[in-house]
């Protein structure tokens, strides 16, 4: 394989304002400067393999706008493959974050050019699939192009998916995730039924809806892994957070990585964990991300 791995996904430019606190309906607050960072969770998903050593690459799409630029320099400063980065067809994907002072964010997310990510697009790209150890995708760009991704894989080729933002999957792509990676509030629309009230509980009725292996990240409680085989915890690694975003990015990355190189469901999460601490100990996504020095060091 050319790449340990390649993330299909999203690209945004992340528009940050730190609150006291959120505002309600019909209510206007004050914040802090407005920040400007490269985001979006499959472009924060290469940068945080690249940056740990991983062969990287990403396919995605941008405008031809300022942007887009920032994004494609973030990627090649840390390393990333970007000669499958698509230029042009909408502007570049934007992402309005508030993050409050315990480190929490919210996001709202505009997909502009990553809504322009076709099928078409992932079958021009077969040779880079093919070349590709493990394929990462989320859902900030379209469902069909995700479907598109699962068809081209080969056998051998590894799938991960976090089906962030939330919605129901179809079974192919289901059956395709190893793991599945997400956290409660996706657990609770990808399943759409109640099925219980712990993590053990969604990870077992997901496991029924088909993957092979699923990963619940539970926040300061760290994770639950489980396969057929089992399940097991993760504890996560205390730190004080300052900007939690992207963290969820950097975790899924490390671990894409970490399975790659043959690690279990369980060592590679426990690696991913320390990964998506040290993020969210610094400000904004991308920027926050650790090398493996800096892992090892945590
Ligand atoms: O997961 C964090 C990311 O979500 C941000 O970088 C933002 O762009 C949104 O995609
Ligand atoms: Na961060």
């Amino acid at each position: 394989y050319d790449y340990d791995l390649l993330v299909v996904g999203s690209a945004n430019a992340d528009l940050v304002i730190g609150v006291d606190r959120r505002p309600g309906a019909g209510e206007t607050v004050l914040g802090s400067d407005l920040a400007l960072h490269p985001g979006g969770k499959g472009a924060n998903q290469a940068v945080a393999a690249a940056r740990l050593g991983a062969r990287t690459a990403l396919l995605a799409r941008v405008g031809d706008d300022a942007h887009g630029r920032l994004l494609l320099d973030s990627q090649r400063d840390a390393g990333v493959d970007t000669a499958a980065v698509l230029v042009g067809g909408a502007p570049t994907g934007v992402a309005l974050i508030t993050v409050d002072p315990s480190g929490d964010n919210s996001i709202v997310v505009s997909p502009g050019a990553n809504g322009h990510l076709t099928p078409k697009d992932i079958r021009a790209a077969s040779a880079l699939l093919a070349a590709s150890r493990v394929v990462s995708a989320q859902l900030e760009i379209p469902l069909e192009t995700v479907v598109e991704v699962v068809r081209g894989l080969r056998p051998g080729t590894r799938f991960v998916l976090n089906p962030s933002p939330p919605r129901e999957l179809p079974e192919d792509v289901l059956a395709a995730c190893d793991p599945l990676i997400l956290n409660e509030h996706e657990a609770r629309v990808v399943l759409g039924v109640d099925t219980g009230d712990t993590p053990e509980q969604w990870a077992e009725a997901l496991l029924a809806r088909g993957p092979r292996s699923v990963v619940v990240t539970l926040g300061a409680d760290g994770a639950l892994v489980a396969d057929t085989a089992g399940s097991a915890r993760v504890p996560s690694v205390k730190v004080d957070a300052v900007d939690t975003t992207g963290a969820g990015d950097a975790f899924t990355a490390a671990l894409a990585w970490r399975l790659g190189l043959g690690e279990s469901l369980a060592e590679a999460a426990a690696y991913a964990a320390r990964v998506g601490a040290a993020a969210v100990t610094r400000e904004g996504a991308q920027a926050s991300f650790p090398t493996a020095e800096e892992v090892a060091a945590l």
